[in-house]
């Protein structure tokens, strides 16, 4: 087992602009992320090392080096420029989890043009209401998901081009091309575009759990940040084969399931296929994941199928795992060590933030249900509400704030000055979340502003509740919402899904009730359990808690075109 440095060693001893000098960029120079993640970790010996190993769901295989890498997205990127792309201008990635959308992200930023991933499960509507904000010129997409577009794109104007990847003998229509990156003439030298730090790089949709998607706009200076979270944080060594389960449609998949590893020279492996534990097991068996970053939506379901399953794997690759997304519950951490025989790490960070901000780091002491403590070069800290300065004492909840100016930081929101400017108070950055700091300064996760419960002015967070529930053997998933009150204003209701081979029952829930008063303030304590089927989410799995408050409360529900099970 290797030493690893404490905390305090590593808050001494990074720096972005060791990152800086580690990538090998002198500020003013030009910085481009697609030459970054290729050509760079070619000239550094690594051409032939393996950048992408990707599978589909059935067992198709494909392997790309570090070399082909650099070729292909080349090749993309030449085809672009002859398309007519200029820098700057949205190019949209609308793919499943195929190669052509890794090697295509790296492509399009080598033109200097911005790329714009969206989830291919996303319908026509959502898919038009994010083209038609963000203006977007081109967008690279699949056959199947072509009548998406062309149900739209007569009322997107500025969309020049439509590039089909799998075209194959289909007829196309007006403004429709096709190419086939494996194909097409192999492009060894293309011109990288001199984009500088500032440059605009790539623009993401945020999930939208509440109100309408905003675009988050990023710039090529971004990865110094996540060059470096990615090799501290997720631990990654030379030798690591890492899996990163986020979909690229969301900024995890593409900050640390591109970005991140491939700016080190790392391994990583796909798996284009839908969640199914068992699947999953056998392909972290098979790939030898040696590092893994998944989501709580994730550990929980895993959690639902028992530990039984993944000792029928050999997982004894696997050396560290991380989780983003949700607050990720005491229990799962638990459940981690005895599934995996290691904990999942928290990480806590934004489609704003670029990268990861609050974390457990690999030599740190885990405190379960805690997301840890600000990486080094990020300064963080939790706000009084009303006058914006830091909490002094320590276990008062606040409002989760970060210093400006960390190199990942979103720059703008596209056509949305007013929703950027609110995200700024008193010379701190707003996450839109609530914590309290212990006296180690260790961050505990309250929940989103827009989902704490204001009872008799007391405020309490879901996630407290939502852990406590989860302790109880029956409950696999829950979500803790305000419930209109005459007395207390609101009061706590939990709706609340079974595991497998439970039943809801007036039993059921006078026990689960009996059982979580012991952990729960009375305040916090909800005054009913609603058993159902499943809960609302947001496609990349978090739960909704906003539909369920305007359930309670007779409101309108806005937006929901990220909402899957609506
Ligand atoms: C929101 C950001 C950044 C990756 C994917 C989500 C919640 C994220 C955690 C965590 C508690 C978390 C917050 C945050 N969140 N990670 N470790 N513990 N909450 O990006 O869609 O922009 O969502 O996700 O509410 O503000 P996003």
């Amino acid at each position: 087992m290797r030493n690893l440095p404490s905390y305090e060693e590593l808050l001494s001893g990074l720096s972005w602009s060791l990152a800086e000098r580690e990538l090998g960029y002198q500020p003013g120079e030009p910085l481009n992320i697609g030459w970054m993640c290729s050509d760079r970790i070619c000239r550094l010996g690594q051409a032939d090392k393996l950048a992408l190993i990707w599978e589909d769901y059935l067992g198709n295989e494909k392997r790309f080096t570090f070399d082909d890498l650099r070729v292909l997205s080349n090749t993309i990127a030449s085809f672009l420029v002859e398309l007519g792309i200029q820098p700057g201008e949205r190019v949209c990635l609308f793919l499943d989890r195929v190669p052509e959308l890794y090697i295509g992200f790296v492509g399009i930023l080598k033109t200097g043009a911005v790329a714009q991933p969206l989830f291919s499960a996303f319908g026509d509507e959502s898919l038009f209401v994010r083209l038609a904000d963000a203006k977007t010129s081109a967008i690279i997409t699949q056959k199947k998901h072509l009548h998406k577009v062309r149900k739209i794109r007569e009322e997107l104007p500025e969309l020049r081009h439509i590039i089909v990847v799998d075209a194959g003998d289909s007829p196309l229509q007006a403004r429709e091309v096709a190419f086939r990156m494996e194909q097409a003439p192999r492009v060894e030298n293309f011109a990288v575009y001199p984009t500088t730090a500032e440059s605009p790089s790539v623009l993401h949709y945020t999930s939208g759990t509440t109100g309408q998607p905003k675009g988050a706009q990023h710039v090529h200076y971004s990865i110094v940040s996540q060059y470096l979270t990615a090799k501290i944080v997720l631990d990654l060594r030379p030798d690591d084969t890492y899996w990163c389960n986020a979909d690229p449609g969301w900024v995890t998949g593409t900050s640390y399931g591109i970005v991140g590893p491939w700016s080190n020279g790392i391994t990583q492996v796909v798996l284009d296929s839908g969640f199914n534990a068992e699947r999953w097991y056998e392909f972290l068996a098979k790939r030898r994941v040696t590092v893994w970053y998944s989501a709580p939506t994730a550990i929980r379901l895993l959690m639902k199928e028992g530990t039984d399953l993944p000792r029928k794997h050999d997982l004894s690759s696997l050396r560290y795992l991380a989780s983003v997304g949700e607050p990720l519950n005491g229990e799962a951490v638990i459940w981690s060590e005895e599934a995996f025989g290691k904990p999942f790490h928290d990480t806590f960070w934004q489609t704003e933030t670029g990268s990861i901000v609050i974390t457990n780091f690999p030599g740190m002491p885990i405190k379960p249900g805690s997301m840890g403590k600000p990486f080094p070069g990020i300064t963080a800290t939790v706000l009084n509400p009303r006058t914006y300065e830091p909490v002094s004492q320590p276990g008062v909840a606040g409002l989760i704030a970060l210093r400006p100016g960390w190199p990942s930081q979103f720059r703008y929101y596209w056509r949305n000055e007013a929703g950027f400017q609110a995200k700024f108070k008193n010379g701190w950055y707003l996450c839109g979340d609530r914590a309290s700091l212990d006296a180690d300064g260790y961050f505990w996760f309250m929940g989103r502003d827009d989902d704490v419960i204001n009872t008799g002015g007391h405020l309490v967070g879901p996630f407290e509740i939502e852990s406590a529930l989860l302790e109880h053997p029956a409950v696999y998933e829950s979500a803790a919402v305000a419930k209109p009150d005459p007395v207390n204003m609101e009061v706590v209701k939990a709706y609340v899904t079974l595991k497998r081979g439970y039943e809801p029952s007036p039993d059921l829930e006078l026990e689960i009730m009996n059982r979580i008063r012991k952990r729960l303030s009375p305040l916090a304590m909800p005054q009913e359990i609603e058993f159902v089927d499943s809960l609302p989410k947001t496609r990349s799995g978090k739960i909704v808690r906003r539909i369920l408050r305007c359930k309670e409360f007779h409101e309108p529900v806005g937006d929901l075109s990220t909402v899957m099970n609506e």
